[in-house]
Order: structure tokens, then C-alpha cells, then sequence
């Protein structure tokens, strides 16, 4: 069993945590580069795909990692008291951040990008249209950056557990 969700949790963590640094520091900007007639209907087609898979991904590794801190008998008073604890509080906290910002701001604003850009298939979007895609593309891009860097957190604290 053990093995079991360690596996789960580090394949899960791999896959979650390379795809979000990637598409923060790589794609997205990359995107960005190549102007927003390219870049907004691309992020459209991505967000409508790995949100719900990085959302799932999220729950899965959070859910383990949390089997595994108790399967390892970490205690609340352990928590705050040993460095292994704290590390695990941390990681934990941050992906918290991660899903607020996932599941409160990126899955609406992805949603509301995805009727927007239907809605404007075919002809010149309006004035307001165009800016509130814009302000969307913006808002998305800075929560993915935040909840990246809260990945990145996690990730570095992981590999560290066993010399705390
Ligand atoms: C970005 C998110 C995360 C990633 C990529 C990740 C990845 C990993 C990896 C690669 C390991 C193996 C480390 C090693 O053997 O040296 C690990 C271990 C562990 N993770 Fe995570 N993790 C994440 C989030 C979390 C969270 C949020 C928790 C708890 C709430 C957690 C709890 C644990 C525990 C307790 C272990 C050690 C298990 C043991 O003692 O064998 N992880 N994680």
C-alpha cells in the first residue's frame, strides 16, 4: 500500500508540476512572443484541456502526499516541531494556493475566455471584446505564474523530506 501511493504520488507530482512549470515559463510566454492572434486562441484550446486535467492531478497528489504524512505517523504536534513537519506543512499550504488560484480564478476565466472566443468566431471583435480578452489572457497568465511558483515550492521541499 505504501508503495502503492508513493508511486501515485510521485508519477502524479512529475507530470502536475513538470506541466505547470513548463507551461508557466516556457509555453505561455512563448505564446505571448508570437502575438495575441496566435497567442489568445491557443491558451483558449489549452485552458479548455489541462484545466480540468491539472486540477484532478492537484487533488490526486495533495490527497496522497496527505495519506503518506499520516501513513508515516506525522502528528500535529510533529507538524510544527520537526523540519520534516514543517516542510510538509509548507507543501501543503502551497498547493492550497494552487488550487484557489486553479479552481477560483483560472477555471472561471478559462471558461469565460472559451464562450467569449465562440462568441466572436467569425467576425472582428468589439472594442470591449477584445479588451476584455485581453484582460483575461493577462489575469490568466499572472495566476498561472503564482501557482507555479507555489508548485515550485512544493517540488524543491519534497526531495528534501528524508535529510529533515
Ligand atoms: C507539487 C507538489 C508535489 C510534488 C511534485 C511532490 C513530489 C514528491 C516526491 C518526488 C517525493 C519523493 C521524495 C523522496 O523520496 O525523496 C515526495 C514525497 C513525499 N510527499 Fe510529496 N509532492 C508534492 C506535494 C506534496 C504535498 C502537498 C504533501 C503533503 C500534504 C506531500 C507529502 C509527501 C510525503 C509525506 C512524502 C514522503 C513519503 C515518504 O516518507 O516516503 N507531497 N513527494
Amino acid at each position: 500500500m505504501d508503495a502503492i501511493l508513493r508511486i501515485i504520488h510521485v508519477v502524479f507530482g512529475i507530470f502536475w508540476a513538470g506541466t505547470v512549470l513548463y507551461a508557466s515559463f516556457v509555453l505561455l510566454p512563448v505564446l505571448k512572443s508570437l502575438g495575441p492572434a496566435i497567442e489568445r486562441p491557443a491558451v483558449r484550446g489549452l485552458m479548455r484541456v489541462t484545466s480540468p486535467i491539472m486540477s484532478v492531478l492537484s487533488l490526486i497528489v495533495l490527497g496522497t502526499g496527505i495519506a503518506m504524512a499520516l501513513r508515516t505517523g506525522l502528528s500535529i504536534s510533529a507538524l510544527f516541531s520537526t523540519g520534516r513537519g514543517w516542510a510538509i506543512f509548507i507543501a501543503f499550504i502551497a498547493v492550497v494556493i494552487y488550487l484557489i488560484a486553479g479552481f477560483g480564478i483560472l477555471l472561471p476565466s478559462g471558461a469565460r475566455m472559451d464562450t467569449l472566443g465562440r462568441s466572436i468566431e467569425g467576425r472582428q471583435p468589439a472594442a470591449a471584446e477584445s479588451e476584455e480578452m485581453g484582460r483575461l489572457a493577462r489575469r490568466i497568465s499572472t495566476v498561472e505564474r503564482v501557482g507555479s511558483v507555489a508548485v515550485l515550492i512544493a517540488t524543491i521541499l519534497m526531495p528534501l523530506l528524508r535529510f529533515l
